[in-house]
């Protein structure tokens, strides 16, 4: 896959190089809490999975790394995974790490180029995303992108000592299609 480009950010493959930024991000209790947590905690494991994920379609490595034209160094990152064994589908996922850049619009972006390179190069028909109900920021990014809400999953992600619930979205090939044009 090329490197993705749009008008504000880029994507480019994350390397190992990046997973002590990457780390510094989910070790941030206010990223990590609406966030469906990355199960690596250390800085040995992150690079190995880093590493692994182009191998690896479940990977829940962040597979890209998103640049800012003016700054030097990822802002935040985006992967995407093999969500169920069976169903032919990937969800996505996406963090801003750098909180003081949020609410620009690089987040909308870097999905919107992320969805685009699948839909190029993959022989996909469906992109999915699943988000805390009480995400705001990750609901309005999936829904100004044209992802329908499919429906709701009860107590399927823990945080904050509390079970919360998650909307299920997804976006057709046609429907993303269409939207572009
Ligand atoms: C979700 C996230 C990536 C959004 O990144 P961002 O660059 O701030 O988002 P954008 O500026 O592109 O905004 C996307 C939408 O969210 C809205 N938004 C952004 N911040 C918001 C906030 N604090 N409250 C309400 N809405 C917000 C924007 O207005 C925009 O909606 P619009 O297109 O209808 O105007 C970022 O908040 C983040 O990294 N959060 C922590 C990790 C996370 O929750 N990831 C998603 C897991 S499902």
């Amino acid at each position: 896959m090329a490197a993705p480009l749009g008008p504000s950010v880029r994507l480019r493959p994350t390397t190992p190089d990046d997973a002590r930024t990457i780390l510094a991000w989910y070790n941030d209790p206010e990223i990590v809490a609406p966030f469906d947590r990355f199960g690596v905690d250390d800085l040995e494991s992150l690079r190995s999975a880093i590493a692994a994920a182009p191998s690896d379609p479940a990977s829940l490595a962040p597979r890209y790394a998103v640049e800012l034209g003016s700054e030097s160094g990822p802002i935040g990152v985006v992967g995407h995974y093999r969500a169920h064994p069976v169903l032919e589908y990937l969800d996505v996922w996406y963090v801003l790490g750098r909180r003081d850049l949020r609410g620009r619009g690089y987040g909308k972006e870097a999905v919107r180029l992320l969805i685009d390179a699948l839909f190029t190069s993959e022989s996909l028909e469906r992109v999915g995303a699943t988000c805390d109900i009480d995400n705001l920021p990750s609901v309005r990014l999936l829904e100004g992108l044209g992802f329908r809400r499919e429906g709701t999953l009860r107590a399927a992600l823990f945080h904050h000592a509390a079970w919360h619930d998650v909307h299920v979205y997804g976006i057709t090939r046609p429907e993303w299609a269409s939207r572009r044009r």
